[in-house]
């Protein structure tokens, strides 16, 4: 054992084979000792040595039921949070590269929605008339925000069921960071689209009168993923004018107009789980994260199923691209040398209100 942790500079130039066996090595050695999670998004070099995958809210169960000592999430912040909160106090949750964030979570912070809480009660009384959901995709501190305000974490399987709960205790939602999973989700439930006003962050009183808040029955967060936001409704014009068998299947944090010209939508889960049951011989337009659509494909050709992706250019979700397996490699051989590294650890007074509100999501099934 070494006395202090290896450090990552002896990682960086290895290659993905060295790195492989290294992994491997070190998952046996650890054994049940450790789990790896992996989501779906993730480089097919690093995805291959998951335990489990699946999408937020399958891998937030896992994360919960793990018995593991470690969990290694291989997934970006918010999840490795989700993770440790979920966890018994003696599991400690790591993420391999602290850099792996969110760009959509980021779109939304607690001081932005405090004040957003402050302003609305300047037209009428947010704590007896608006549930506050936060998508899965937000930092711990907006999901304690949640459990203190009587709201509700929602992921993109559960979203309709979740905003369900929500109307059936207050008349109204605030839903962040995400705007397109909160319209897609509320239009789907028969919610017109006028009743949803989109909150600007930047603006007082999110740029929005009294009589548009009086009004709405959904206020959403200004906020997007900047990947989902590169499919737009004429590259399924421009597909379907040359291939119109072509089933269409969309994240629902696509936009509107994306997901109305969509057959299907569905959180990462749903999508692979729709494709792979599909008849073979059908044709997919996909419009999520390029490396799960690659995987789709390779493992559909064999049946004959034809999977596209919809945008024309390469988008890739950066932040999960950031977990390579030299990271990968670097914390789980510190793990057999006896060193934690990259421990996610979300501190106690916000994780015990943020499992509040994850724990209303988790109760509904
Ligand atoms: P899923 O819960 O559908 O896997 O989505 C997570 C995510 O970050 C999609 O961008
Ligand atoms: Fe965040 Fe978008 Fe990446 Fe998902 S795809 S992790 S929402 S930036």
């Amino acid at each position: 054992m070494s006395a202090t942790a290896l450090p990552i500079q002896d990682y960086a130039l290895l290659d993905d084979e060295e790195c492989d066996a290294r992994i491997a090595a070190a998952k046996e050695k650890l054994g049940s000792r450790c789990v790896i999670l992996g989501h779906h998004y993730q480089r097919d070099e690093v995805f291959k040595h998951a335990d489990y995958s699946g999408d937020s809210l399958k891998l937030s169960r896992n994360a919960a039921a793990s018995e593991a000592e470690y969990i290694v999430f291989c997934g970006v912040h918010f999840m490795a949070e989700v993770a440790d909160i979920l966890s018994r106090p003696d599991q400690i949750s790591i993420l391999p590269d602290l850099a792996a964030g969110c760009s959509m979570a980021d779109m939304a912070n607690v001081i932005k929605v405090n004040k957003c809480w402050k302003e609305l009660s300047t037209v009428l009384d947010p704590d007896s008339m608006v549930t506050p959901v936060t998508y899965i995709n937000s930092a711990a501190d907006l999901k304690a925000f949640c459990g203190e305000h009587g709201g509700i974490v929602c992921t993109s399987s559960n979203a309709q069921k979740i905003l369900e709960w929500s109307f059936a205790r207050r008349e109204k939602v605030l839903f962040f960071p995400d705007q397109h999973l909160g319209r897609n989700t509320g239009y789907r439930m028969g919610i017109p689209l006028e009743e949803m006003v989109t909150w600007d962050f930047d603006k007082p009183m999110g740029g929005l009168t009294e009589e548009q808040i009086r009004n709405a029955k959904i206020i959403l967060w200004k906020g997007f993923c900047s990947v989902h936001q590169m499919f737009k409704p004429e590259h399924i014009d421009r597909f379907l004018e040359k291939h119109p068998e072509t089933h269409v299947i969309s994240h629902p944090e696509a936009s509107f107009e994306v997901c109305q010209k969509s057959e299907y939508i569905g959180s990462t889960e749903a999508i692979l789980k729709i494709v792979r049951e599909a008849e073979p011989g059908t044709r997919w337009l996909v419009a999520t994260e390029l490396n799960l659509v690659n995987r789709l494909h390779d493992e559909c050709k064999d049946q004959g199923k034809n999977v596209h992706f919809m945008s024309p250019t390469v988008c890739m979700c950066s932040t999960m691209f950031r977990t390579d397996p030299q990271h990968l490699a670097w914390v789980l051989e510190n793990l057999v040398q006896g060193h934690v590294v990259n421990r996610i650890s979300v501190p106690e007074r916000e994780s015990v209100l943020a499992k509040k509100a994850l724990d209303n999501m988790l109760s509904i099934h």
